[in-house]
């Protein structure tokens, strides 16, 4: 039994010790929540398509993107309604407007 219980609070620690930063703290950094929340199937920072759809120069206007982003599609997108907040989604709406094809 003791095995078990420190191997429970050395996990803890493992946990309290991660370094992933707040979601919405100050230095907040759209691409790079793209690049790890969407970017596994939304290839090239939404540049391209992967699993998902290429996000660049889409036609669809911003409340269907925030939809989609808070309400995912079943059986195809996740929905990130509670995992983001309101601030960060429509960030993610301005990167997705934003975005370039990269240069090279
Ligand atoms: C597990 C894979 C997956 C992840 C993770 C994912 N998406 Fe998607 N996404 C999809 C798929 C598949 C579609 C197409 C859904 C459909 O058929 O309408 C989609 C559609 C979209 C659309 C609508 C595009 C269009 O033209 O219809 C947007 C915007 C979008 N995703 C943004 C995001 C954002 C932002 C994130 C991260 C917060 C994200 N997605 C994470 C798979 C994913």
């Amino acid at each position: 039994m003791p095995v078990a219980v420190l191997a429970v609070s050395l996990s803890c620690v493992a946990a309290a010790q991660s370094p992933t930063p707040a979601p919405d703290s100050e230095t907040f950094d759209v691409e790079q929540l793209f690049a790890g929340t969407c970017g596994f199937c939304h290839s090239e920072g939404g540049r391209a398509a992967g699993k998902g759809p290429q996000l660049m120069n889409t036609p669809r206007d911003d409340d269907f993107i925030r939809n989609r982003i808070k309400h995912g599609k079943q059986g195809a997108m996740p929905a990130f309604d509670g995992a983001l907040t309101d601030s960060q989604i429509d960030q993610i709406v301005t990167y997705i407007r934003a975005l370039k094809p990269r240069a090279g």
